[in-house]
């Protein structure tokens, strides 16, 4: 097992027996979500809600019955990956071009376990990883143009599964992550940021040699 599989086989004694599971994106997700299909198939009462049209496709294929997008849900465990993780278990994500469906679902789940190798960890969210933004379409470029000032803006090919755009922002070491996320949000046309302050409550890292670390988050 390479240490994506570890990471995601141990998520799962983070679950109860039964109940809805909110399902993230990526690849080490989605080596949880076929390990959850494999309790399903074993008989384990399992309802998921899905991050992604990805992990959509790939729980329905392995059975796993899915509550409907409109929400609102009762989410026990929600399951996800991210691209760096903070000393403080902040994390940046939307390497997938999900987060803003993952942090909705992550908003509505009771506890939240995060999975990721170690390549993941970082002594300040931004030094590995720019800040994915989702955008709205309409006038994404203007919306860019207030990006600038918090650093460089790439814009992703493609569109998300809501039918956005992202930007890629390069800001550097975020010294206050929470602070720039606020004022992101302030901007007219940014949907969503990959900031996610204070929504991890689980992180299992794990190592290529198999060792695991269970984070939870300093109160
Ligand atoms: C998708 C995400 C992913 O969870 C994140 O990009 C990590 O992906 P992977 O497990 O493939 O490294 O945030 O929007």
């Amino acid at each position: 097992m390479n240490a994506k599989e570890i990471a995601a086989r141990a998520a799962l004694a983070e679950l109860p027996a039964e109940g809805v599971i909110g399902l993230g994106t990526g690849s080490t997700t989605r080596l949880f979500i076929d390990a959850l299909g494999e309790l399903v198939q074993q008989g384990r009462r399992y309802i998921g809600v899905p991050t992604s049209e990805a992990s959509r496709a790939q729980a329905s294929a392995l059975g796993i019955p899915l509550l409907s997008d409109d929400g609102p849900w009762d989410i026990a465990v929600c399951v996800d990956g991210a691209d760096e993780v903070s000393p403080a278990l902040d994390l940046i994500k939307g390497g997938g071009g999900a987060h803003t469906r993952e942090k909705i679902v992550n908003a509505s789940a009771k506890k939240n376990v995060i999975i990721v190798d170690e390549s993941k960890l970082s002594a300040q969210l931004g030094v590995k990883w720019k800040i994915p933004i989702e955008v709205l379409h309409f006038a994404h470029a203007a919306t860019a143009a207030h990006l600038v000032r918090f650093g460089t803006p790439t814009l992703r090919a493609g569109r998300t599964d809501s039918g956005n755009v992202i930007y890629d922002l390069a800001a550097g070491a975020l010294a206050d992550p929470a602070a720039i996320d606020r004022e992101l949000h302030a901007i007219p046309g940014v949907v969503e940021t990959g900031l996610f302050i204070r929504r991890a409550d689980v992180v299992i890292v794990a190592k290529a040699n198999g060792e695991i670390a269970r984070l939870t988050r300093p109160e």
